[in-house]
């Protein structure tokens, strides 16, 4: 499943004039609706009756059978190479659940396998121009693997913010080796960047929605512009927001929506063509503790479907309580890398 994902995503025959090409003007009202309506259809067929199988249910609608035959037949040059570089794919014990957050953190007994390395940084420095005497982050050395739920944490200002955004190189390295998703992100072309963000979904504290768009058609934008057909929109759509619990606001705008369903849309939307990596930077910054929970909970379900997340958060009753890795920057430096971490006193 991730390899094919790994397999389509980065794919170098697709046609990059394609991205950035909209195919909104194609979508008239009417076949939104339908869309909407098949996708309540296929609802009341199948009324999913845990998270576990509407994730199932996620799969098999967002991967049609022709799309699975056709990333098969596709090159896997992510995972071969990490595979040639010997990466170790044994299996982690997932942490012990406690607290209120309990049913956020794997369940008891079950192991959570995580794959390859998609995420290496070697020695990475980042010096802004503007702040030449003061690196932004500085000499960081680590890996995260394709499975793995982890936070960042630090005090404003220690690098969170430059970490999330070199990973999708909106930030770039001033030295060292990174390496997402089998890109080196010092070396990478500019015309595989798109690719790269095909990969790397993100979700930010501030939604970013678009605010004369519904909240389908902010989900569907996502779509259109990486030139996916009505067809693929109209079915994935609609069963992305009911993921996220929108099935009853499909057609609400932003300013209609509370602050955590304005974040489950940019969720939604981030998700929409299941990248193998979701980035998060302050998530739950703007929302009340109940809401932030329910975002937190979200995320760990998609992260159970196999995405790798990674979380920078000041939220430190959250990250204390889900007991998953915690990688504690400060100043730049990374000075802490736990495999069931808490927020720490200390940050
Ligand atoms: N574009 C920029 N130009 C110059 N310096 C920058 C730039 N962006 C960030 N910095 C500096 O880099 C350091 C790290 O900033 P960053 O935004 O990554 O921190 P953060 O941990 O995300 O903080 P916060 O918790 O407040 O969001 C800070 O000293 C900041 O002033
Ligand atoms: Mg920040």
């Amino acid at each position: 499943m991730l390899e094919a994902k790994y397999t389509s995503n980065v794919d170098r025959s697709e046609n990059v004039a394609k991205f950035g090409k909209s195919s909104r003007g194609a979508h008239d009202a009417a076949s939104m609706q339908r869309g909407r309506q098949q996708g309540a259809a296929s609802d009341a067929q199948q009324t999913p009756t845990s998270a576990q199988g509407r994730y199932g249910r996620l799969e098999n609608h967002i991967e049609p059978e022709a799309e699975q035959r056709e990333r098969e037949r596709r090159p896997r040059r992510g995972l071969d190479t990490q595979r040639s570089r010997g990466v170790n794919q044994d299996t982690l014990v997932a942490t012990e659940a406690t607290g209120s957050y309990a049913d956020l953190a794997a369940t008891e007994g079950q192991q959570q396998k995580l794959g390859p390395v998609v995420i290496s940084l070697r020695n990475v420095t980042k010096v802004y121009p503007a702040q030449p005497d003061k690196p932004a982050l500085a000499g960081l050395t680590l890996d995260i693997r394709s499975g793995e739920f982890v936070f960042l944490v630090g005090h404003s200002g220690s690098g969170k913010s430059t970490f999330i955004r070199m990973l999708n190189r909106e930030v770039v390295p001033t030295s060292g080796e990174l390496m997402v998703a089998g890109e080196n992100l010092r070396t990478i072309r500019n015309w595989r960047i798109p690719y790269l963000r095909r990969n790397v979904g993100c979700v930010f504290q501030d939604f970013k929605l678009l605010p004369n768009k519904t909240a389908f058609e902010n989900v569907a934008f996502a779509l259109e512009v990486i030139g996916k057909s009505r067809h693929v929109v109209e079915t994935q759509v609609p069963e992305v927001l009911r993921l996220v619990g929108l099935e009853g606001k499909m057609d609400k705008l932003p300013d209609q929506l509370s602050g955590g369903e304005q974040q489950r849309v940019s969720i939604a939307r981030s998700i929409v063509n299941r990248p193998p990596l979701l980035i998060c930077d302050e998530p739950t910054g703007n929302l009340d503790p109940q809401t932030s929970l329910g975002i937190m909970r979200l995320l760990e379900r998609i992260n159970r479907t196999g995405t790798t997340v990674l979380v920078a958060t000041h939220d430190r009753e959250m990250v204390d309580q889900m007991r998953r890795r915690v990688l504690a920057l400060e100043n730049g430096v990374l000075i802490r890398d736990q495999k069931k971490g808490v927020y720490g006193y200390d940050v």
